[in-house]
């Protein structure tokens, strides 16, 4: 049986949608589908996006709201949700230690930067300031701290001769969309994931 996956972003949706062909045609088509989308932010790009992929999609703008009635009204659509693991790309919004708790070694985030080394927003921005020849993505499970949760997998991204911030981002982001996929077939086929939920 596949892994459901339940994707949460907050933009422009990048991740989700390169994890979404690994689902249709790439690494993940014989372990995983992705079963719903979820934003933070209704006006986020990739909801449309995913949408018109077909996806099912919801989002509680969490504007206006404190992070525990958020996450509250959040718990009620995903009780319903019927998935493996919830994969975190560029969502934006910190998760409380309570939420965690509540999925250990399923909830997966992928960090721009090395989580040992850089943690939190801009990561990219650093690593263009800091004139980095090399910067290391890092696809981790989240636990309490912020970008602290072990790490399932890294991977190099080459910045020599980068000359702008935008190169640098772009240069990350074909790596992050190629093995974003990659680490989390990876928890898929481990021995814990297996353990967890029985596929
Ligand atoms: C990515 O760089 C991701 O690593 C970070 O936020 C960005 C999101 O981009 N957490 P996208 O929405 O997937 O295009």
């Amino acid at each position: 049986m596949k892994a459901k996956l339940g994707i949460f972003i907050s933009g422009r949706g990048s991740n989700m949608l390169a994890i979404l062909e690994a689902c249709r045609s790439g690494a993940l088509a014989d372990c995983a589908v992705v079963e719903f989308v979820f934003s933070n932010k209704c006006e986020a790009a990739g909801l449309r996006k995913a949408e018109a992929l077909g996806v099912s999609t919801f989002c509680i703008d969490n504007e206006g709201l404190k992070r525990k009635s958020h996450e509250k009204q959040l718990l009620e659509v995903l009780e319903r949700k019927d998935f493996d693991l919830i994969i975190l790309a560029g969502y934006m919004r910190v998760i409380s230690a309570d939420f965690v708790r509540l999925f250990p070694k399923k909830i997966i985030n992928i960090h721009p930067a090395d989580t040992k080394v850089h943690q939190g927003l801009g990561a990219y921005d650093w690593a263009w300031k800091e004139r980095l020849i090399e910067t290391k993505l890092t696809v981790h499970f989240v636990e309490e701290g912020l970008d602290t949760g072990e790490i399932i997998h890294q991977e190099i991204v080459n910045l020599q001769g980068a000359d702008s911030l935008e190169e640098v981002e772009r240069r990350g982001l074909a790596v992050e969309h190629v093995f974003y996929s990659e680490a989390i077939k990876k928890v898929i086929n481990g021995k814990e994931f297996k353990a967890l939920s029985g596929k």
